[in-house]
């Protein structure tokens, strides 16, 4: 469907199954201050990586269709599960434009000098056809180490980030083993869980995510569109479906400084 951008000054719409888009929301609030933003966490339904393709579509449409409905100008969808498997369908049938995120294998490949990669991402997104087809590009000089974050997702909606450190000794040892240079997070939780990361895998592997690409990618579109928000007083809204206190927890995590927040609940 063609694109109709509605005004500059509406506010960018951001979803996720629950709060780890929150990383992307940070990404897009360093570069692009003025904007304004309504973020969706539909934490009920996390984690959508272990869902069939059907329903993540189905949350994904339901997200859409809520953000479209309080005048959103753009939509981010700030996870790889839902990206991976739904942004197909949602280009299909609304006008408005999506931006996803897809693990960042490009850079990874491009990057790597051992020639092995790490992939940490859900079942749902290493299973879909988009992450095999991009992956497909790179395998004749490329090894992936696909490994499922099975259980994470589920500590993190539960604020238990410091409780994901055996299953991520479990999930990261094999890509050690294996000699990768790069270790590539493909779920927008997983940013949360850096510090950690950092702690279990030497010090010469680089960890990739993808938020700075999708804040970049966002900014060209607004500027290619003529919509950047001109004026300087952006307000943030925080919709949660779960949790409205561990979502200001996590604001305060990723050092949010917004000058109107509100948190409601859909
Ligand atoms: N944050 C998501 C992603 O980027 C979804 C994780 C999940 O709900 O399983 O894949």
């Amino acid at each position: 469907m063609p694109h109709r951008l509605k005004n500059s000054n509406a506010p960018i719409g951001i979803f996720d199954s629950g709060l780890g888009g929150l990383s992307i929301w940070k990404e897009l609030n360093q570069l692009l201050p003025n904007e304004s933003t309504i973020y969706l966490a539909d934490s009920i339904n996390a984690p959508y990586g272990e869902k069939s393709k059907d329903e993540i579509i189905n949350f994904s449409v339901k997200n859409t269709e809520l953000l479209i409905k309080l005048g959103c100008k753009l939509i981010v969808v700030a996870c790889n599960t839902a990206t991976t498997n739904a942004i197909k369908t949602l280009r299909k049938n609304y006008s408005i434009p999506f931006i996803g995120i897809e693990p960042a294998i490009k850079p990874a490949a491009l990057q790597s000098k051992t020639h092995k990669i790490g992939v940490l991402a859900t079942k749902g997104t290493l299973s879909s056809e988009l992450f095999i087809a991009t992956s497909e590009q790179f395998r004749h000089s490329k090894d992936f180490i696909e490994v499922e974050g099975k259980g994470l997702v589920k500590l993190i909606e539960a604020g238990k980030i410091h409780e994901t450190e055996e299953l991520l000794i479990k999930y990261l040892t094999p890509m050690i083993k294996n000699g990768v240079d790069n270790i590539v997070l493909g779920c927008s939780h997983y940013p949360f869980l850096i510090p950690i990361i950092k702690k279990i895998i030497p010090e010469g592997i680089h960890i990739i995510d993808s938020g700075k690409a999708v804040a970049l990618q966002t900014k060209n579109i607004l500027l290619k569109e003529n919509k950047l928000n001109q004026s300087t007083t952006a307000t943030h809204t925080f919709y949660t479906n779960k949790d409205v206190q561990l979502l200001m927890d996590f604001l305060t995590l990723i050092d949010a400084k917004t000058n109107i927040v509100e948190y409601k609940n859909f």
